[in-house]
């Protein structure tokens, strides 16, 4: 099979076999297809697309590149939280000790911030001490005692991946439903949960622009991942505004924190509890079923309402607070020093954002924000480039408020002051003041499941 043939065969608009496709997927991972021709490849997808079929067979065969997890031994059930990316989005930090105290194991891969978006391993490595390289040994013992672990993508899980995502990265291809679907799954399916919740963002902050374009991810998502004989839910929510009031790698911890102590801000509680209560629910699925190895916990809830519920109870009762300070403990966190920084581990360089005009805000764009973040070391345009800790944003008001001008609406930490200079003017461009008061967007839009 020549790889030039099936090129030809998926620009014109034909329907790739599983042996096409492996040809393609294996060939680029050992060396035989050389990166022109997987280029080509990439372009001719994002233009014609992929069937169903196609996309639960390229996931398969992404998966099948290199190792799984294996967490035989350990009680589940397993489920586990993804988000597409967002700004200020740390509700993993939050969500995982949730779902942990309720019964849930949660084995988390995260990534890191990469362009306008951030990455829960960033904010976690934050915390002096604390690690997100386990070896598979620690995961599982972590996993076990603590209810959850945090760990980053090793070089064995989803080898395909790692080569075909960079490939996007520079040729233009990532924003394909496709890829994407099978770049996700593959990676989350090999780390072993049973069924798996989707945070899909939409909005200016977000990859997908459009609540139809999330729409058509999620439910790509969904059925993909349901052909893997997972149970899934896809939650579609709204990445218009910064979620939360802090956006930071720090920042970001701290704000966890306050959110686990009951004090958090009522946009992210709103979509940590959604998406936690989906995991209690997505847990509870499945119990007493024999179908794809997947066993679920009788019991834990049967409902949305109940399960929310039962996360609340798990933060007013301090267990998920105490689940998460023995999560940092295990990963070598310094907890006493981590929260000895909370409130003040803070930049030298900063500057106040101010309201211009008097009014009410209309919208702080969190794309901007994102790429301001970028500039002032909180996020990175590499994988390469550092981050720093104690840098970003801490709004002191948020869509809908009414500002006098002068008002203080963030406060923002940059690396230097030349990074302060470089953002400047994404930031005041993300700020929006008009007379009216403003008509509040849903933050969770709509869910589809398969459970
Ligand atoms: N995140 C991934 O892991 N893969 C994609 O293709 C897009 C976002």
């Amino acid at each position: 099979m020549r790889a030039v043939d099936i090129i030809m065969k998926k620009r014109d608009g034909g329907e790739l076999s599983r042996e096409e496709l492996a040809t393609i997927v294996n060939g680029y991972v050992s060396g035989e297809v050389p990166e022109y021709q997987v280029s080509a490849w990439l372009m001719a997808v994002f233009f014609r697309g992929m069937s169903f079929r196609e996309t639960a067979d390229l996931t398969d065969l992404m998966l099948r590149s290199g190792s799984t997890m294996n967490l035989s031994g350990i009680k589940g059930p397993f489920v586990d939280k993804h988000s597409t990316g967002g700004v200020g989005d740390k509700v993993s930090l939050i969500l995982a000790p949730i779902v942990a105290a309720c019964g849930v194991r949660v084995p988390m891969m995260s990534g890191r911030a990469l362009g306008h978006t951030g990455g829960t391993l960033d904010k976690l490595e934050s915390i002096p001490g604390y690690t997100t390289r386990l070896d598979e040994q620690r995961f599982r013992e972590y996993l076990e005692r603590d209810g959850f672990a945090m760990t980053g993508q090793t070089d064995a899980i989803v080898p395909a991946d790692k080569k075909l995502y960079s490939l996007r990265d520079v040729t233009a291809t990532v924003e394909s439903v496709p890829l994407i679907t099978a770049s996700i799954l593959s990676k989350k399916v090999a780390e072993g949960a049973e069924a798996l919740v989707f945070d899909v963002k939409s909005g200016p902050g977000a990859f997908m622009k459009t609540v139809e374009d999330a729409e058509r991810l999620a439910s790509s998502l969904v059925k993909t991942g349901q052909a893997m004989g997972k149970r899934i839910v896809g939650v579609i929510t709204d990445m218009t505004e910064p979620l939360g009031d802090k956006v930071g790698n720090f920042f970001e911890v701290e704000e966890s924190i306050d959110c686990l102590r009951g004090k958090g801000p009522a946009d992210l509680m709103e979509v940590t509890y959604r998406l936690a209560a989906w995991m209690l629910v997505a847990g509870s699925h499945g119990a007493g079923s024999h179908g794809a190895g997947s066993h679920g916990a009788a019991g834990l809830a049967e409902s949305v309402a109940e399960a929310t519920k039962r996360c609340e109870e798990a933060v007013l009762s301090g267990k998920a607070y105490d689940l998460f300070l023995r999560n940092v403990k295990s990963q070598g966190g310094d907890v006493e020093r981590m929260l000895s920084l909370y409130g003040n581990y803070r930049s030298a360089f900063m500057r106040e954002l101010r309201a211009p005009a008097a009014g009410h805000i209309q919208s702080i764009d969190a794309f901007k924000i994102g790429l301001a973040g970028v500039y002032l070391g909180v996020g990175r345009n590499r994988t390469s480039d550092p981050v720093a800790p104690d840098v970003g944003f801490i709004f002191e008001r948020k869509k809908g408020a009414r500002v006098a001008a002068g008002d203080l609406i963030a406060t923002v930490y940059g690396k230097d002051a030349a990074s302060l200079d470089a953002a400047w003017e994404l930031i005041t461009g993300s700020l929006s003041i008009g007379p009216a008061e403003p008509k509040r967007n849903p933050l969770v839009i709509k869910e589809i499941t398969a459970l």
